[in-house]
Formats: C-alpha cells, sequence, structure tokens
C-alpha cells in the first residue's frame, strides 16, 4: 500500500526556469529543465496532497492529477504563487533569475553603427523570501533550494537564514554535475538541526524522500 501522509493538505511547488525579456523576441534564462520540481509536484500528489506547480517554460508535461500554473517571468511566477496560497507547504526548485532587464524594448533591438547594447538590471522580487516572510499566509513549512558551485553548504546555511525558510535542499550545479538538465541529484538538506547529506540518487527518489521528510516534520 503506497502511504498517503499528505492528504487534505494543500502544496504549492515551483519549477523551471524564468525568462526575462530584452525585447520583443529576445529573453535571458538559465538550463532549468524542470525535472526536479515536477518530480516533487508529482510526488506530492502521490503523497495525497492538492497540488499547484507554478512553471516556468519547460519541455516536461503536465504531471497527471496536479494543477498546473504555466509562467515566463519571475514578476508572472510570484503573482501566481502569492494565488495559490494559502497552503500548508510551499517548496521552491524554481532557478528564478535574480535580475531582469530595466528597460524592456518595445521593438527588436537592431544591430548598428552604435555597436552592442549595454543591458542594465534591476533586482526581481525573491518569491521564497516573500513567502517565507508572509504576514498572513506563511506556509507552515517552506522549503528552498541553493543552487550552487562553491561553497556548497556555506552558501545554503546563508540562504536558510536570509530567506527564512524552513529547510533549504542544497544542490551542486557545476557544469560536471549534470545538475541542471540531468535525471540525477545529490542533495544536502540543510535546516535549524544541521545538515545531512543524501546519497546521490535520481531526482524522482529525491523528490518521494523530501515529501517523507517533509511529511513527518509537518
Ligand atoms: O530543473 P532541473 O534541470 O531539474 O534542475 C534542478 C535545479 C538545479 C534547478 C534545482 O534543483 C534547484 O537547485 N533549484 C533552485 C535554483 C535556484 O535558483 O537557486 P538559488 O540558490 O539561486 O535560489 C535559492 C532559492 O530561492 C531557490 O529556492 C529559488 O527557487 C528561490 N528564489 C530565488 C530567486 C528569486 N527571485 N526567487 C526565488 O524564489
Amino acid at each position: 500500500a503506497v502511504s498517503r501522509p499528505l492528504v487534505g493538505k494543500r502544496v504549492v511547488v515551483t519549477s523551471g526556469p524564468t525568462r526575462e525579456a530584452i525585447d520583443p523576441v529576445r529573453y535571458l534564462s538559465n538550463n532549468s529543465s524542470g525535472k526536479q520540481g515536477h518530480a516533487i509536484a508529482k510526488a506530492a500528489a502521490e503523497a495525497g496532497a492538492e497540488v499547484v506547480l507554478v512553471t516556468g517554460p519547460v519541455n516536461l508535461p503536465d504531471p497527471v492529477g496536479v494543477t498546473v500554473v504555466h509562467v515566463e517571468s519571475a514578476r508572472d511566477m510570484l503573482t501566481a504563487v502569492e494565488q495559490a496560497l494559502p497552503a500548508t507547504i510551499a517548496i521552491f526548485a524554481a532557478a528564478v533569475a535574480d535580475w531582469r532587464v530595466a528597460d524592456v524594448a518595445g521593438a527588436k533591438l537592431k544591430k548598428g553603427p552604435a555597436g552592442p547594447p549595454s543591458l542594465a538590471f534591476v533586482e526581481n522580487p525573491d518569491i521564497l523570501a516573500t513567502v517565507a516572510k508572509h504576514p498572513s499566509k506563511r506556509p507552515q513549512l517552506v522549503v528552498g533550494f541553493a543552487a550552487e558551485t562553491e561553497a556548497v553548504i556555506d552558501n545554503a546555511r546563508a540562504k536558510l537564514a536570509r530567506k527564512g525558510s524552513d529547510l533549504i535542499v542544497a544542490n551542486d550545479v557545476g557544469v560536471a554535475t549534470g545538475t541542471f538538465g540531468g535525471d540525477a541529484n545529490t542533495v544536502h538538506i540543510v535546516s535549524a538541526d544541521g545538515v545531512e547529506t543524501w546519497a546521490r540518487q535520481s531526482k524522482d527518489d529525491v523528490a518521494r524522500a523530501l515529501i517523507a521528510l517533509v511529511a513527518k516534520r509537518l
């Protein structure tokens, strides 16, 4: 028998990259495939939860039994996440752009004698921090990720404190690891209790283990 510890609970999950427009036909983004976030949404649904998955553009089918909201930019993702609250659990696996272009061109940028354009950036809202510090709708359990290429644990500990989440799932995203886009992940679970490193496993298994852990901590 499958255990369904999240029956009656609402879970919000973010997944995939965001896209930040430069002009009508160009954008800035990253290599997130959505595999890890989508696997978490699927595992939460299998555990009985009512799941809302807010995802940036990915080449994955919508998981069965999950409400999927498709967005492009970080600001759109924040709006969709806020609309999905209240929830018991929120898990932020999306690779959200930290910055967006300050002045999006209304027409396609042209090559010309002035040479290449310079782009100025402004900071995007932090979706995880906004939800973790929400004055009235903070979920009971807030789980962030930390994508690092160096000092993985130290940087994850700093994110735990700065963003106000209960858990941080830290992973090394250096190119050699294949974490972005691959099917396996090595994660470190960082909380006030300390750090636990899980053996490398499939993203589906990471998702199932994370959902089991979260259900236990409720
Ligand atoms: O999609 P895959 O190809 O399967 O790859 C999975 C993954 C590497 C994308 C995933 O495991 C992962 O690490 N996701 C978080 C990526 C990230 O942007 O991490 P970060 O360290 O930059 O951000 C820290 C946390 O804040 C994350 O939970 C992030 O979702 C959240 N955040 C960041 C910026 C922002 N503006 N809003 C946010 O909510």
